[in-house]
């Protein structure tokens, strides 16, 4: 099957693979599969781990124990887009799904190295040759080489892009930067940082009517008849 309708099975199976530190990628996964179980498919979660002992241990606990620096560490590695030793839940081996959502927090303004080193990996390979797949962003701003490089290495595996969105922030450039920062050292929402009148950071309230949204087109996709050529339409 390459991205065509979905006949054959009773239900239509979706896996989310999705890497999360400060649980936004877990919340729009977990909106979005209930629109695609309304929709009467079947769903998986893969959370992707950070097991690279070379990273592994700041992230290990929320808030973050040094902001500043636990942050700042992930610069160059991110900038060389490196990757590192992961772990996908024994969930992600159960099933043949005939959609793929890969879910993707930004990191220094690309793709968050878990999900690179995933969507690198054998794994990857495996489940998203000739397989229809989607992708969603969520950062602060920075969403646009995130999204990008998530279609690129999933094609780059035989898989069909159906379509990406993406989550960010409110605030200006500097403020939803100091509430980012406030938020990840404190582990909640504060008025003020660095005397500084703040807004909330993380997902804006009309979040879940977007995750809806997208989550139909793409089952849309899974239940139309299939285009001519067998390529699906990429979604908003
Ligand atoms: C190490 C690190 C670097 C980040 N760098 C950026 C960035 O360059 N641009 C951006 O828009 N957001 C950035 N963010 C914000 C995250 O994309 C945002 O907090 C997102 O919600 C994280 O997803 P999660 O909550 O599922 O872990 C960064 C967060 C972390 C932890």
């Amino acid at each position: 099957m390459h991205g065509g309708a979905v006949e054959h099975r009773e239900k239509p199976q979706v896996l989310f693979v999705f890497y999360t530190y400060s649980q936004q990628a877990r919340i729009i996964t977990e909106a979005m599969a209930e629109t695609f179980r309304e929709r009467g498919c079947e769903v998986r979660q893969a959370r992707i781990e950070l097991t690279d002992p070379r990273y592994a241990e700041r992230f290990s606990r929320f808030p973050l124990r040094h902001p500043y620096r636990d942050l700042f560490r992930m610069l160059a590695p991110q900038l060389r887009r490196a990757t590192g030793e992961i772990r996908v839940p024994e969930d992600f081996h159960a099933g043949d799904p005939d959609l793929i959502v890969i879910g993707s927090p930004t990191w220094w303004l690309t793709m968050c190295m878990p999900i690179r080193s995933f969507l690198k990996s054998d794994d990857a390979g495996r489940v998203l040759a000739h397989k229809r797949f989607g992708a969603f962003v969520v950062c602060r701003r920075y969403w646009r080489n995130n999204l990008k490089t998530a279609e690129r290495l999933g094609v780059a595996w035989g898989g069909a892009y159906a379509g990406g969105t993406h989550f960010a922030f409110a605030g200006g450039q500097v403020r939803s930067l100091l509430s980012l920062l406030s938020y990840l050292g404190k582990g909640e929402d504060c008025d003020r940082y660095l005397g500084v009148r703040i807004p909330p950071t993380n997902l804006q309230a009309d979040y879940p009517a977007q995750a809806r949204a997208f989550a139909n087109g793409l089952a849309d996709q899974l239940f139309a008849p299939e285009a001519p050529g067998g390529s699906p339409t990429p979604a908003s």
